[in-house]
């Protein structure tokens, strides 16, 4: 048995902010990032739109980009102390994945972090809350999906933690709040979500429901990105129903490799952090090489290509124009293509090499492992995360 699950509602289009006001309750709870959302107006909409619901409403600020487990724990403490019944979780994918984690220990005051993080074990959540996400980046889509990712600093790992508990009930998806989006946000944000849709296509739990949606989103990323990373805002609106999209087809076809290896690169150096969404685009070249050695992942990487207008007559000419095709809108993008080149050099090359082997161990563990197309070994992963680090060519 297979199940595709999804926000009950999905509000979309310019302006749908506004269905906050239909939220019926007592008391909510919006947890947000780190000031964006107040400074471009979006929080006081929101609260204004809660209350004129006739809800009381609480805020939880502050929640850092790449949210961590203590932060996590406050916001549920906070809960715990307002008693809410609604959720509102609005910016980007931090505030709400860590809104998402914070419901389970508000409801759940016993449970751990370790136990969240084995995937599809979360306890029965909405017994206190129901929860509504409204996304302001352009990448995660968080607001539709099962997933949320929560970074452990002590061991510098970051875990995705996998459930339907955690699929929101309501998810808004306003284009207004990803027009004030920087451009390099754009780019990277973009990248996730064209690696969410292709992931899903070659996932070993691909299926009829998941498919139109990943390939629809690998189109539309494709035709609107880099007009939106340009400042095109009707672009920029097209790429914020994309990445949707893409959301609702990788929460139920789940990832594979190419997260795997950014959740595990991504806090894990002392130069600083590689932002998610452009390890996602630096990896996913050399990894579709490396899927590609399998035979029927090669074939619906093919059909990807076909889909969206490039040469695809074999599977081998499909994968070659898919891999061309990616590292090309990573050029427009001014993404670089290896970590040895990630914001001028700040991953030294020593720390990752040193890093190597448990890096590569963590990365074969990481839940997003288990639906890649090719199985994985931790020997074979050193050799793949050193193709990443250097842009070298993949034969193995
Ligand atoms: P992601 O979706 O990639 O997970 P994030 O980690 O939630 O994004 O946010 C990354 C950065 O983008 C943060 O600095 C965030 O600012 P706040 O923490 O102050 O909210 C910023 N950001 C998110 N949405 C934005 C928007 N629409 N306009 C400008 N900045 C935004």
């Amino acid at each position: 048995m297979a199940r595709f699950t999804l926000p009950r509602d999905i509000y979309h289009g310019k302006g749908s902010l506004d269905a906050l006001k239909s939220l019926t309750g007592k008391k909510a709870i919006v947890v947000v990032g780190g000031g964006s959302m107040k400074r471009f107006g979006f929080l006081d909409k929101a609260v204004a739109y809660l209350k004129e619901a006739g809800l009381e409403v609480s805020l939880f600020e502050g929640v850092e980009a790449d949210p961590s487990v203590e932060t996590v724990m406050k916001g549920a403490e906070a809960m715990r102390k307002f008693g809410p019944d609604w959720i509102v979780a609005i910016g980007g994918g931090s505030p709400i994945d860590a809104a998402k984690a914070m419901w389970a220990f508000y409801e759940h005051p016993d449970i751990t972090f370790d136990s969240l993080t084995v995937p599809f074990s979360f306890p029965t959540l909405r017994t206190k809350a129901r929860f509504c996400a409204i996304s302001s980046t352009s990448g995660t889509a968080t607001e539709v999906t099962a997933f949320s990712v929560i970074t452990d600093y002590h061991k510098g790992v970051k875990y995705p933690l996998a459930d339907f508990n955690i699929t929101p009930d309501v998810a808004i998806v306003d284009p207004a709040l990803a027009e004030t989006m920087p451009p390099k946000l754009t780019a990277h944000t973009g990248m996730d979500a064209i690696t969410h849709a292709i992931e899903a296509y070659v996932s070993t739990l691909n299926c009829d429901y998941t498919d139109p949606l990943a390939l629809h989103a690998v189109k539309m990323v494709s035709r609107y990105v880099v007009d939106s990373y340009k400042g095109d805002l009707e672009a920029r609106a097209r790429m914020h129903n994309a990445q949707c999209l893409a959301g609702m087809a990788f929460s139920n076809a789940l990832l594979g490799i190419v997260h795997s290896m950014a959740h595990k690169t991504g806090a894990a150096y002392s130069g600083g952090h590689i932002v998610h969404g452009c390890a996602n685009a630096m990896y996913l070249p050399k990894v579709i090489r490396y899927n590609s050695k399998d035979k029927i992942a090669a074939e619906r990487y093919r059909e990807i290509a076909s889909f969206i207008g490039l040469p695809a007559s074999t599977a081998a000419e499909g994968v070659d124009s898919l891999i061309a095709h990616i590292r090309k809108l990573n050029k427009s993008l001014d993404i670089p293509n290896s970590i040895k080149d990630y914001e001028g050099g700040i991953i030294n090359e020593k720390e990752f090499l040193e890093k190597l082997p448990k890096v590569a161990e963590l990365a074969v563990g990481d839940a997003c492992t288990g639906s890649n197309p090719r199985s994985i070994t931790p020997a074979v992963m050193e050799k793949l995360l050193l193709a990443c680090y250097y842009d070298k060519e993949v034969d193995f």
